[in-house]
This record gives C-alpha cells, structure tokens and sequence, in this order.
C-alpha cells in the first residue's frame, strides 16, 4: 500500500504510521526523524534543517522532495511504504506524482487524522520521544518506564520544537500550508478522514476501519 498520513502537528501520525508499518509490511518514512537524524549527526541536511525546524517553520520543497525521492526509491520501499509528514505542501504533492508516475500516484491512499487544537497542545507538551528508536510517549496515556524506552532502552527526551512558542507557530504552518493538501487529494479521491481524539488503540482501529482493512 502506498499510504500518506496527514494531519496536524501532534494528531499521531508517527504513533499510527509504527503500528500500520507492522500491520501492512511497508516501512514508515518519516520526514521528521529523517531530518532529526541528520542535525544529530550535523550534516549539511541537518544544519540546513534545523534553522527552519527550530522556528517550527517548513524545511524548502526542494530540500526535502529529493530527500524522499531518494528514500522511496530504495528496494525496501517497491511494495509500498508509509509516508508521515510528507507531503506537506501543494509543491511537494506535486512532486511526489512525479515520482511515482501515473500508475503508483492512482494507487495513493491518504489518511487524514482529524484531531483538535486543544487535543494537540495537550499531547505534545507531555510528549517523550526516543532518539534511538523513534518511538513516541506521553507522560500521561503512553507513559515510557521512568525515562527510559521499552522498545530500546535509550533515554528518552523531549523534542526541543515541543515548546509553547514553536508549537504556536508549526500549527500556523500546518495551517496556511499543509490543509489545503485535504481538498487536493478529496478532489482526487483519496482521501479518508479518521477521527483520532479516542485512546491510540482505539484511533488505530478507527485508522484501520477507514482504510477498509479492518480484520486483518
Ligand atoms: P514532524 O516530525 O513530522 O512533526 P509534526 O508534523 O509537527 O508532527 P509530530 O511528529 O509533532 O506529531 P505526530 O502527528 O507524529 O504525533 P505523535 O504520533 O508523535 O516534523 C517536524 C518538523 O520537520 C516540521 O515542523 C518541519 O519543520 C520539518 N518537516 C518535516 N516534514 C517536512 C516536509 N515534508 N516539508 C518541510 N518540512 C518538513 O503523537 C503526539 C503525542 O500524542 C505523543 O506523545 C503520543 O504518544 C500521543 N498520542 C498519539 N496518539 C494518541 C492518542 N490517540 N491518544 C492519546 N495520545 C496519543
Ligand atoms: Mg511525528
């Protein structure tokens, strides 16, 4: 399956695209821990990446389309693959059918996880995230053990544009330039809407019904 999860800062895309990657046989490519990666170890990417990321601004289309462009086009990915955080702009939508040609472009499937402002602010201010192994946590439904991972064992940490400040900012991001991506793939007929303000189990069986694989 070839699946794009769009949605807010915060509505649980990364916590849905790891359950959905093991479900579904596809890797889970996300922008973000992509660029994460790259200001860890402080490559050009990554130095690049950070002065948008820190302000909770959009990193360049150019920049990150070919960044995708090469990820998707690894054998790993010839079955289908999950996309979260990509595409985020009309521009980079566009891209990505180029990419994949006629064929694979008709086969897209795009989940919208539909989640409130209030909803976001209180999930990503108790988020913890694993830098080893991506995993997400909160501090209140999905708690790690102390601050350590279950999956790895790493430390968790807080993401630093999980501030109030940058918060504010990638929400009006998200609000001027990815949203109008909902009516760009609703006019093309892919898109389903899943309502994600229930517990994350409860959110991925939403996520599955929609996707008309529930029962798998
Ligand atoms: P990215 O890392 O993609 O951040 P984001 O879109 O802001 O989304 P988040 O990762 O914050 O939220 P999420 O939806 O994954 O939620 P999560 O599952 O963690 O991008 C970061 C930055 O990189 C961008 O701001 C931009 O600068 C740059 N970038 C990335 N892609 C780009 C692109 N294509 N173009 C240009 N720039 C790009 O869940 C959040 C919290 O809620 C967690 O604590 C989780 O445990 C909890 N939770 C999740 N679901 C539930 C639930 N159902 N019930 C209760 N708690 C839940
Ligand atoms: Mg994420």
């Amino acid at each position: 399956m070839y699946l794009i999860l769009l949605g807010a800062p915060g509505a649980g895309k990364g916590t849905q695209a790891v359950e959905l990657s093991k479900i579904l046989k596809v890797p889970h490519i996300s922008t973000g821990d992509i660029f994460r990666d790259n200001i860890k170890a402080k490559t050009e990417l990554g130095v690049i990446a950070d002065s948008y990321i820190s302000k909770g601004k959009l990193v360049p289309d150019d920049v990150t389309t070919n960044m995708v462009d090469d990820r998707i086009s690894q054998e790993d990915c010839k079955n289908g693959f999950i996309l979260d955080g990509f595409p985020r702009t009309i521009a980079q939508a566009e891209a990505l059918e180029k990419i994949l040609g006629k064929t694979k472009s008709k086969l897209l499937k795009v989940l919208n996880i539909v989640i409130s402002e209030d909803v976001v602010l209180r999930r990503l201010s108790q988020r913890r995230i694993c830098p080893n192994c991506k995993r997400s946590y909160h501090l209140e439904f999905d708690p790690p053990h102390g601050d350590i991972c279950y999956s790895c064992g790493a430390k968790v940490v807080q993401r630093p544009d999980d501030v109030p400040d940058v918060i504010k900012q990638r929400l009006i991001t998200y609000n001027e330039s990815t949203k109008p991506l909902i009516d760009f793939y609703r006019s093309k007929g892919s898109l389903v809407n899943v309502q994600s303000e229930n517990d994350i189990d409860e959110s991925l069986q939403n996520s599955l019904y929609a996707l008309g694989l529930k029962g798998i």
